[in-house]
């Protein structure tokens, strides 16, 4: 990995249309994946995240979807200006897409090597010849077994696990500069999450392709991700180092989430989640967005929009006021006035 960004999103905007308003979905928000890295974005439904990559994709339905502002930079050009024609060759060969249900992405009628050979084609001048050895190559690579088999086959006959790394094969069949995965193993058991988990990063490192991993889990981060930015209501409030997060998260939504990831090792623990659910766009917040449900807020948060402070020591970024006592060398510790 090196530390030039790939793609660049810059105080993005982007609102849906309900009746008159236009209600902010994604309220400004800005980070940078790098070259070869792995990169997660955290948070609970409703957060922004799959709205934040389907941009990315130039996939916003517009109606009643609109970008507001903003920049999404990728290799040094701004997509914004992207034509429809111009997406048509960026989506697959340059960024890829997979989600979390793979049986809704996959055509139920078609065998998967139809299927795979057919995504081939559409991107590639490959014969069906060439288009088949590739599909071959490209299933081994996501290390399914008796690959020949796998071919004739129908999506209903493979288990989910198999199904998701037949869409992660299809994913890379142009060997995308950057994969987005959006929750591709919330639908999966604990097991087959991991084995995911693990192909996604052998793939990081044999390809060098750069991934966004979106989840609302921060155990899933804690596998494979090197970056992590915390989401809330539309805007970040937390990003950095994965390890420094993990270990002292500053911001309290943060704080929840660690509490709220699944015991690995396979205890059954009860899970705390947080309280409360995340503001619905349009939702009238005054001050901070997180204030409602937060454990340490304070009187200044009810009123006060925080900002996004970042540290200059490590470029971690936090958006709360408890953090900026902190700073200052305040006493405070979140008591609630
Ligand atoms: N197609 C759509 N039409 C209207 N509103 C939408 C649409 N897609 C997303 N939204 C709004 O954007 C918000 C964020 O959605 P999303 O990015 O899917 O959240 P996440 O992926 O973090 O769960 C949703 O709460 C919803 O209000
Ligand atoms: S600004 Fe206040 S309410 Fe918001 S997260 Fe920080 S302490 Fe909690
Ligand atoms: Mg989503």
């Amino acid at each position: 990995m090196n530390n030039e960004p790939i793609l660049q999103i810059k105080d993005l905007k982007i609102s849906f249309q309900s009746g008159k308003r236009f209600l902010p979905a994604v309220d400004g928000i800005s980070f940078e994946l790098r070259e070869g890295e792995i990169l997660g974005i955290v948070g609970e439904s409703g957060s922004g995240k799959s709205v934040t990559s389907l941009a990315a994709m130039g996939l916003i339905p517009s109606p009643p979807g609109k970008i507001e502002t903003g920049e999404i930079i990728f290799d040094g050009r701004d997509l914004r200006n992207a034509s429809e024609k111009d997406w048509l060759t960026i989506r697959g060969n340059q960024i890829s897409m997979i989600f979390q249900e793979p049986m809704t992405s996959l055509n139920p009628l078609f065998t998967i090597g139809n299927q795979l050979i057919e995504a081939i084609r559409i991107h590639t001048h490959f014969s069906k010849t060439e288009a088949k050895a590739r599909s071959i190559e490209l299933l081994k690579l996501v290390g399914i077994p008796r690959v020949e088999g796998i071919l004739k086959e129908y999506p209903h006959q493979l288990s989910g696990g198999m199904r998701q790394r037949v869409m992660i094969a299809m994913a890379m069949a142009c060997n995308p500069r950057v994969l987005i995965a959006d929750e591709p193993t919330t639908a999966l058991d604990v097991t087959i999450q991991a084995q995911i988990l693990a192909l996604m990063k052998n793939l990081n490192q044999k390809t060098n392709t750069s991934i966004i991993l979106i989840t609302h889990d921060l155990g899933v981060v804690a596998e494979i991700c090197e970056r992590v930015i915390v989401m809330y209501a539309g805007l970040v409030v937390e990003q950095g180092d994965v390890r420094t997060i993990l270990k002292k998260p500053q911001h309290p939504y943060t704080k929840g989430l660690l509490k709220a990831v699944p015991d690995l090792k396979g205890k059954k623990e009860r899970l705390l989640s947080i309280p409360g659910t995340v503001p619905t766009p349009g939702t009238v917040v005054q001050g901070c967005r997180f204030a409602a449900r937060c454990a340490e807020v304070f009187e200044k948060c009810k009123s006060e929009i925080p900002d996004l402070y970042q540290s200059e020591k490590d470029g971690h970024e936090v958006r709360c006021f408890l953090h900026t006592l902190k700073e200052e060398g305040d006493e405070h510790v979140g008591v609630p006035s």
